[in-house]
């Protein structure tokens, strides 16, 4: 069974370096708790994570993670940043988000060539899939989700999959405020995991964290959080409010 709880910041297009120290500083001194198997991942834009990596020092119970990496270590490709540039200054890298699929087009091949690089140069993929509004209310959800982690796992090893996260964002829940209800979710949990255990076994289904995402925030992150197969929650919005984020991380 997973044992950690991952509570995920993805500040999104939001912060310059200054702002973004401010952020963290308000965020570490509000937080009264982080119970005692919880991470908590803060996901800046590229441009801050050295000045995140240095207000975080001396707070072991938070990481960083990027919110999107090229597959190649280097070469020709402007504008981008690879894994094993930034694997000096983080944990984590989130791959497949929706906006990344959907605003940039990125397809499932992409995906699972950026999820193996995250893995190649030792940082934790943190996997998302999600339907939009038409699969959901076609009935197809659920198909659109195996998809997704058929296609993003192809390129792992069994073995890579025990340091693999997968992060469930419906499509239409995210920046909408209409968050999934816990059943729904649950009922998707469920069936992740279902996937693993036919694909590869019982032990890797129970031992992969899922998160849900999509308008969590400080009044309903504890709602997600007391389902009993929920690892944790991939916060967007209310990330970068940091009495709503010490909210969500205090519900745990
Ligand atoms: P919101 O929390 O703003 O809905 O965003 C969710 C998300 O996309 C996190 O990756």
């Amino acid at each position: 069974m997973a044992t950690k709880t991952y509570i995920v910041g993805n500040w999104k297009m939001h912060c310059s370096p200054a702002e973004a120290s401010l952020l963290v500083n308000r965020l570490v001194t509000d937080v009264k708790r982080v119970s005692s198997d919880t991470v908590v991942v803060l996901c800046p834009p590229v441009l801050d994570l050295t000045t995140v990596r240095s207000e975080l020092r001396g707070h072991d119970r938070f990481s960083i993670g990027v919110q999107n990496i090229y597959p190649m270590d280097e070469g020709a490709f402007t504008g981008e940043t690879s894994a094993a540039m930034v694997k000096g200054l983080v944990e984590y890298a989130i791959v497949g988000h929706s906006e990344r699929r959907h605003v940039f087009g990125e397809k499932d091949g992409l995906i699972a060539q950026k999820v193996s690089a995250s893995m190649r140069n030792g940082l934790t993929p943190i996997l998302c899939v999600g339907e939009t509004k038409t699969d959901h209310a076609n009935g197809h959800a659920k198909q659109v989700v195996f998809d997704q982690l058929e296609a993003g796992t192809s390129l792992l090893t069994e073995e890579e999959l025990h340091d693999l996260i997968i992060a469930y964002e419906p499509v239409w829940a995210i920046g909408t405020g209409e968050n999934a209800e816990a059943k729904d979710v649950a009922g998707m949990f469920a069936r992740i995991r279902e996937w693993f255990e036919t694909k590869y076994s019982k032990t890797i289904s129970q031992a992969i964290p899922i998160l849900y995402g999509g308008s969590v925030n400080g009044g309903n992150a504890k709602m997600y959080l007391d389902l009993d197969d929920c690892n944790g929650c991939l916060v967007g919005g209310a990330s970068t409010n940091y009495k709503d984020f010490a909210k969500i991380i205090e519900a745990v």
